[in-house]
């Protein structure tokens, strides 16, 4: 087999089981890694102040467009981005090496796990389970506790925004803000 088509050959199966990896990933999870768009991510930023420090947790970062964009607007804060997902974690990972930013930690773990003890703000773009599971985890580990949640279109049932909007993109998308585990 000529040189070309073996590296076409090796091309076209890597691109294949990467396919394939994001698909099982997909199941397993009961998310893909949809990215937030521009529009809607500008909005979700509003919400987090530039001068905040500490530590802020991208929850399910995909290909780490949000948690660039939060390194780069919270220079004082440390970001952590979880993706359990092994492709997207990988690009992130090359993106926010390839970034130079020193603030930013792309982690291949469940953010189900994590904790959040020393956490200034999570920023999330989930689905109904994800943020179920977010809901509990929050209410047992750190009642009562200060902590700014800004949440892309899934919502936290019951607990009381400090403030919303809505994104200029085609699907109208809430983005909401809230302060406080209750
Ligand atoms: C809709 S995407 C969000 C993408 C990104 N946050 C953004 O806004 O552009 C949700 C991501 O969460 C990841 N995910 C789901 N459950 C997770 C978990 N328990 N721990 C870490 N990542 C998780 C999925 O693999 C998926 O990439």
């Amino acid at each position: 087999m000529p040189l070309r088509d073996a590296l076409a050959l090796v091309v076209l199966s890597l691109l294949a089981l990467g396919a394939l990896s994001i698909v099982i990933s997909t199941l397993r999870l009961g998310i893909s890694p949809m990215p937030t768009s521009r529009a809607v991510r500008a909005v979700m930023l509003d919400f987090v102040p530039p001068s905040l420090g500490g530590e802020v947790h991208e929850l399910g970062a995909a290909w780490g467009g949000v948690a660039l964009a939060l390194a780069r607007r919270c220079p004082a804060a440390r970001v952590v981005a979880w993706e359990r997902s092994a492709v997207p974690f990988a690009v992130a990972w090359l993106r926010a090496r390839a970034s130079g930013l020193a603030n930013l930690e792309v982690r291949r773990a469940d953010f189900l796990e994590a904790d959040f003890s020393r956490a200034t703000a999570l920023v999330c773009y989930l689905w109904t389970g994800g943020m179920r599971a977010l809901d509990e985890k929050l209410r047992r580990e750190l009642p009562g506790r200060p902590l700014l949640i800004v949440t892309n279109t899934f919502l936290l049932h019951g607990w009381p925004e400090s403030a919303s909007a809505t994104a200029p993109d085609l699907y109208r998308t809430k983005v909401a803000r809230y302060d406080r585990v209750p």
